[in-house]
């Protein structure tokens, strides 16, 4: 990286820590804590982040696009993803987003747990989601967590001129509640928090013409993952996401991970 990249790339982050300050400053919490798990450990924000804060977030998108592994698994998911060893290379407003330790001390307080970043060598632990092919979709799953403890998922709206809706089913593992079935816009700014075991979810398809784009954010209450789980993870993340240079990808930044301590 050259000074005046290491720079530029500074202040993208600094500008944006400071959006995302006052977005945080601007929150009712204790509102929001009580919807949280009134709906089970879910919560839709739709006005979360400035206009502002989106546009420093779709500068790095724009700069990571070209680069997205399209991917395919029939009656499964079709899409495109950007994982976060590619958003540490050129997403610095993403990653200064991932990274926000105010931002992880309200989402602690908010689902009552410490929350710690994923390892480095997770491609999850950020990414950016493409449905800009007619078709593009995610069936439903939960975001079960392979790490030791619980993880919890936070989708951010940055582009929504699509069709295609985020479908969340609340209340499916939670005795005496009917479940309960939510179509949602991630329109730009907006911010969806859940427990991963809690809310079965998928994306609906999107048809020809319509661009969507979502940045997810994975934190954890364990770093921790058994060998087989970790082995497991990766291959699916480098066959249902990230390409299979991911793989590679993870095993060098495991290495300087490694060496760095
Ligand atoms: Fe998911």
């Amino acid at each position: 990286m050259t000074p005046e990249t290491a720079s530029a790339t500074s202040t993208a982050a600094a500008a944006f820590a400071a959006e995302l300050e006052r977005a945080l400053a601007a929150l009712d919490v204790e509102r929001l804590g009580r919807e949280y798990w009134e709906q089970d450990e879910f919560l839709f924000v739709p006005d979360f982040l400035s206009g502002a804060a989106v546009a420093r977030l779709l500068a790095d998108v724009e700069r990571l696009e070209p680069g997205l592994n399209r991917n395919y698994i029939p009656r499964h998911k079709k899409g495109g993803s950007v994982s976060h060893f590619a958003i540490a290379d050129g997403g610095p407003a993403l990653l200064a987003f991932y990274r926000s330790d105010g931002f992880r001390r309200f989402l602690s307080g908010l689902v009552r747990a410490e929350l710690q970043l994923c390892p480095d060598e997770d491609p999850h632990a950020c990414a950016l989601y493409f449905y800009t092919e007619a078709g593009d979709h995610m069936g439903h799953h939960y975001d079960t967590s392979y790490y030791r403890g619980a993880r919890y998922t936070v989708l951010v709206g940055l582009v929504q001129d699509s069709s295609s809706r985020l479908l969340c089913r609340l209340h499916t593992r939670q005795e005496g509640r009917a479940p309960r079935d939510l179509a949602v816009a991630t329109t730009p700014g907006s911010m969806v928090i859940f427990n991963g075991d809690k809310v079965y979810h998928g994306v609906s398809p999107s048809e020809a013409g319509d661009r969507r784009v979502v940045l997810t954010l994975e934190y954890v209450t364990s770093r921790e993952m058994g060998r087989l789980k970790r082995a497991f993870s990766n291959l699916k993340d480098a066959f249902a996401y990230f390409g299979i240079r991911s793989l590679w990808q993870a095993r060098g930044r495991r290495r300087a991970t490694a060496s760095s301590v």
